[in-house]
């Protein structure tokens, strides 16, 4: 390869390095410090939303590839200047959209020391990482009262959770080795049918797509008038299904869905999945932590009995993105679903021994993050107790703010509290009397209306900054939807959030009115 004999070699290279001094490091050290400490503090004032298009971000730092060096005092100043103003700021006490959780102080300097100890929590001999994250996982199946002896992995999120948990589901339930043949569907086995309900999280049909179970083979169950899981009716198309000469393999049932916080009826649908032999699936991303709290607890019954749980630590544990974590009851699915071999990967060497545990065996990744440094730190330093309390207070606020909006005579309830959320609109008083003395083609008229109206309530708010919900469409209303995960958030902050709400309501009222009714 080189003509140049080894010495004129050895003098080409220069130990040149990425490597800092430990002066410099600690001083940008400090620095990011302070810059996160000015973050939180700013946390409660700050608009919520940057007011910035995404092509004016992008114009904002755009530059040609780096060539030369800066120095990292110049890049962290620049990240100061042009990149954290314009963050969205998740964890402001009154963001109250999606599922937006605020993350704990303790887990960012978790993924900063995780960063720094760079380690590879997967391969055989990762260590102590492996200890933790195995401790870690352990303490998450004693919250929720979980076989001892599942298997567990943490990834990156609820959809990636849900995807392992379903890929072990399949190839357990399939009647053929999918590992060595693939997916049949269109050939002479049995399709395989996934029940879920009409509320379950846009995630699991994308996990039965990229599976190959294919969209077609989903059934909907109904829901009841509290938007939870139909039990009736998921029998009825079970049978109907075998009847048809399907094959009926997996139900996922939702503990806390992503619209309505609806938690799914667990022991009931394990007993049919038990009775027509289906894996038993719970996607608890949203609602499963609600288990620290006792008074919430009892919700959850039955999610003990299930085959797969998905769970997401960066929702109501507060664990700053991404933390999400898959367990399966029999720890031997998982490895039949995912364990490969390789010789560059599984080294027979000392440092290994049979106990060891190697997480690229219980999923899709191979080189993993240390997640679980920032899931362990954060459960010490609060302890569960104080975590019930929070997870209490979150679900006290929203039913808190369920009976404000209820007193209202501006705002109507759509959907009652379902764990930490509330779906809702605002609904003019002259408007509500004008609806009940309607025609049924006016109230159509009227509905048609509020939908703009409220479209219009979340627009502004987006725009005003101080508060921001989401909206999600229920029937065919178009409502407000406030989710409390979030352990800023207080009394005032729902006062002021209604307050808000009302003001916004009645500008665009006054602005569309005229123009629709
Ligand atoms: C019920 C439910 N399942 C799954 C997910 C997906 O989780 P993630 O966004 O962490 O992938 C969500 C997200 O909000 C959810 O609410």
């Amino acid at each position: 390869m080189f003509e140049k004999d080894d010495h004129t070699i050895a003098d080409l290279i220069h130990d040149e390095t990425f490597d800092m001094e430990s002066e410099e490091i600690r001083k940008i050290g400090y620095q990011m410090v302070d810059l996160l400490v000015e973050y939180f503090q700013d946390m409660r004032t700050a608009a919520i939303l940057p007011n910035k298009t995404l092509k004016e971000m992008s114009k904002l730092i755009y530059e040609p590839l780096p060539q030369n060096e800066q120095t990292a005092d110049q890049v962290l100043d620049e990240c100061k200047k042009k990149i954290m103003p314009e963050m969205i700021r998740i964890g402001h006490p009154r963001l109250l959209g999606w599922i937006l959780s605020s993350g704990t102080p303790i887990g960012a300097f978790a993924d900063g020391v995780a960063s720094a100890l760079n380690q590879n929590v997967s391969v055989s001999g990762a260590g102590m990482a492996t200890a933790v994250e195995l401790l870690v996982i352990d303490w998450i199946k004693e919250i929720l009262g979980y076989d001892p002896c599942a298997a567990g992995l943490l990834v990156s999120g609820g959809s990636l959770a849900n995807l392992t948990a379903l890929t072990v589901a399949r190839n357990v339930k399939a009647n053929f080795n999918v590992r060595n043949s693939g997916m049949k569907q269109d050939r002479s086995d049995k399709n395989m049918i996934l029940y879920v309900s009409e509320e379950v999280h846009v995630c699991v049909p994308k996990a039965a797509n990229i599976l190959g179970i294919g969209t077609d083979n989903i059934r909907y169950v109904n829901v009841d008038q509290n938007f939870c899981l139909d039990i009736k009716d998921l029998r009825k198309k079970i049978v109907e299904d075998q009847k048809n000469g399907l094959h009926p393999f997996c139900v996922v049932a939702s503990a806390g869905t992503v619209n309505t916080g609806a938690v799914d009826p667990l022991e009931s649908i394990a007993d049919i999945c038990k009775q027509y032999n289906l894996w038993f699936h719970v996607d608890a991303a949203y609602g499963g932590f609600a288990a620290l709290s006792s008074r919430l607890k009892p919700l959850l019954c039955g999610i003990e009995r299930a085959d797969s749980i998905a769970l997401d630590p960066h929702k109501w544990l507060f664990i700053p993105y991404e933390a999400g974590c898959v367990l399966v009851k029999n720890s031997s699915y998982m490895k039949q679903t995912f364990a490969v071999n390789a010789e560059y990967i599984h080294a027979n060497t000392s440092l290994v021994s049979n106990e060891d545990v190697d997480f690229s065996d219980y999923g899709i990744q191979l080189s993993r993050n240390f997640r679980a440094l920032k899931i362990w730190m954060s459960l010490k330093q609060y302890g569960v107790l104080k975590y019930g309390r929070l997870i209490d207070q979150n679900v006290n606020l929203v039913q808190y703010f369920s009976a404000l909006i209820d007193e209202s005579l501006d705002f109507e309830i759509v959907t009652k509290p379902g764990l930490s959320i509330v779906c809702f609109r605002y609904f003019p008083m002259n408007l509500q009397k004008m609806y009940e003395e309607s025609s049924s083609v006016q109230k159509e008229r009227i509905s048609e209306y509020l939908n703009v109206l409220n479209r219009d309530v979340v627009n502004s708010m987006r725009i005003d900054g101080r508060t921001l919900l989401s909206s999600t469409i229920l029937g065919k209303k178009f409502v407000l939807r406030a989710c409390v995960v979030n352990y800023r958030t207080t009394k005032k902050d729902i006062e002021m959030i209604l307050e808000i709400l009302r003001e916004l309501g009645n500008i665009a009222d006054k602005k569309f009115r005229k123009m629709f009714l």
